[in-house]
C-alpha cells in the first residue's frame, strides 16, 4: 500500500558524498501498542512519553555508487562492525525503498551508539529506527532543502514506523499519539503526532526511572509478541479496551488527575503483560523481582499517598513514573528499598523528553 503523501519527487542526483547526524530518543507507551495488522498497521491507538536520556546517536554517511541495483551498507555499533544488524536495516530499507528511491544509488556507512548499555534490557529499536530515519529524511532534505519542517517529521515518523512501530513515537514529544483515534485530531496509523492538547502542569518533567531488572536478551522479541494478538481469545476486547484508555487518558493529562492516570497507566502495563500470558503460544516476560517492585510500590503508594506509579515494556524492566514534586521522597524510597531488586543495583534515571535533536 503507497502513501502518495509520502512519494519523493524528482531528486536531483547531483549529491555525491556527505554525513548527517541524528540523536533520537526511546518512549515508554502510557497506553500500549500490542497487536498490529500487515503494512505496521497498529490494532490500537497508543501514546507515550518521550524520554530525555535514553537515546541513539546515529551518524548516517553516503557515498555515490555505480551500481544502484541492491542497497550496500556497513553497519558499526560503537565502533564494532555488527553484521549481524544487516539482515533487520535490508528489511528497513526494503520497506521504506518506495518513499525515499535514492537508497540504492548510495553506500551508505551507519554508525551508532546508545546512552543506555547494550545489555541493559531496554529496548533500542524505538531510539536506533527513528534515528536512522531522520537521518535519511536529512539526506532527502539535502536533496530538497526548502523541505517544510511539519512533513519532514511526518515523514520521519512515517518511516521510523515502518522500521519498528514504537519508533513512529520518538521524533518529536513531549507526548506523542499514534493510531487513528476519532477523539484525538490529526491522529493517524501512518505516523505519530504530538498530543495536540494543552498538558496539565503536573506532567511537566515527569520523571521515569527505569529498575533494571534484567539484562539478558528477551525470550520472545515484540515482532512476535504482536503476530500472536492475531487469533488471540481477547484480542479485540483488547483493542476496544485501549481505544476507550485513550478517551480516559486524554481528559486525564489535560486536568492533571493522577489517581486517575495511575489507574489507566498500571492497568494497561498488567493489561500488556496479560495478553502475553494469555497468548498461544503463552509466554512471561516478568521476573520475580518485577513483581516484588510492583508490591514495594503500592505499599509505598498506600503508606506516603505519593502518585508514583509503574509501567513495563516488553520485558522484565519496571518503569517507575512519578511527578516532578516529589523527586527526592522517590528517588530516596528507590534507593533504600527498590535498588535491591536490580540487577546489579543498576537502575536509569530518565524524564519526559522533547524529542530528536539534529546534531
Ligand atoms: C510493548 O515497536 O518494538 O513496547 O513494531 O514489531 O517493531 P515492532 O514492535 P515494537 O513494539 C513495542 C511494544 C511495546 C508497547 C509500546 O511501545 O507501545
Amino acid at each position: 500500500m503507497l502513501n502518495e503523501q509520502f512519494n519523493t519527487y524528482l531528486i536531483d542526483s547531483e549529491l555525491q558524498d556527505g554525513s548527517v547526524s541524528w540523536q533520537s530518543p526511546s518512549n515508554i507507551a502510557l497506553v500500549k501498542y500490542w497487536g498490529k495488522k500487515d503494512g505496521q498497521i497498529p490494532a490500537n491507538t497508543s501514546v507515550s512519553f518521550t524520554l530525555n536520556n535514553c537515546k541513539t546517536i546515529t551518524e548516517l554517511s553516503f557515498s555515490k555508487k555505480e551500481n544502484n541495483n541492491q542497497f550496500s551498507f556497513e553497519i558499526f555499533l560503537d565502533y564494532e562492525a555488527k553484521p549481524e544488524f544487516s539482515p533487520k536495516i535490508e528489511t528497513f530499507f526494503k520497506r521504506i525503498e518506495s518513499y525515499v528511491p535514492f537508497l540504492k544509488d548510495y553506500h551508505f556507512i551507519i554508525k551508532t551508539e546508545n546512552t543506555f548499555p547494550h545489555s541493559s534490557g531496554i529496548a533500542s529499536s524505538a531510539s536506533g529506527m527513528s534515528a536512522l530515519a531522520l537521518c535519511v529524511m536529512s539526506i532527502e532534505k539535502l536533496h530538497h532543502p526548502d523541505m517544510p519542517e511539519d512533513y519532514f517529521n511526518k515523514k520521519a515518523s512515517f518511516l521510523a514506523r515502518l522500521g519498528s512501530g514504537s519508533a513512529c513515537r520518538s521524533i518529536e514529544g513531549d507526548l506523542v499519539v499514534w493510531g487513528t483515534h476519532p477523539e484525538i485530531e490529526g491522529s493517524s496509523d501512518l505516523f505519530g503526532v504530538k498530543f495536540p492538547y494543552a498538558v496539565h502542569q503536573n506532567f511537566k518533567n515527569y520523571n521515569d526511572t527505569i529498575l533494571l531488572v534484567d539484562k539478558g536478551e528477551k525470550q520472545v522479541s515484540s515482532t512476535v509478541g504482536h503476530n500472536l494478538m492475531h487469533n488471540h481469545p481477547f484480542a479485540l476486547k483488547r483493542f476496544d479496551q485501549a481505544q476507550e484508555n485513550i478517551t480516559k487518558i486524554k481528559s486525564v493529562l489535560q486536568s492533571g488527575d493522577l489517581e486517575e492516570f495511575i489507574k489507566i497507566v498500571e492497568s494497561e502495563a498488567l493489561t500488556l503483560h496479560a495478553m502475553m500470558m494469555t497468548s498461544l503460544p503463552y509466554f512471561i516476560l516478568m521476573k520475580p523481582n518485577t513483581l516484588q517492585i510492583i508490591n514495594k510500590i503500592w505499599e509505598f503508594r498506600t503508606k506516603t499517598k505519593l502518585p508514583v506509579c509503574f509501567t513495563l515494556d516488553a520485558g522484565a524492566n519496571v518503569h517507575v513514573l512519578y511527578p516532578e514534586a516529589c523527586t527526592d521522597q522517590v528517588l530516596e524510597f528507590i534507593k533504600t528499598e527498590l535498588v535491591a531488586y536490580c540487577q546489579n543495583g543498576h537502575y536509569i534515571c530518565d524524564k519526559i523528553g522533547f524529542g530528536a535533536k539534529k546534531l
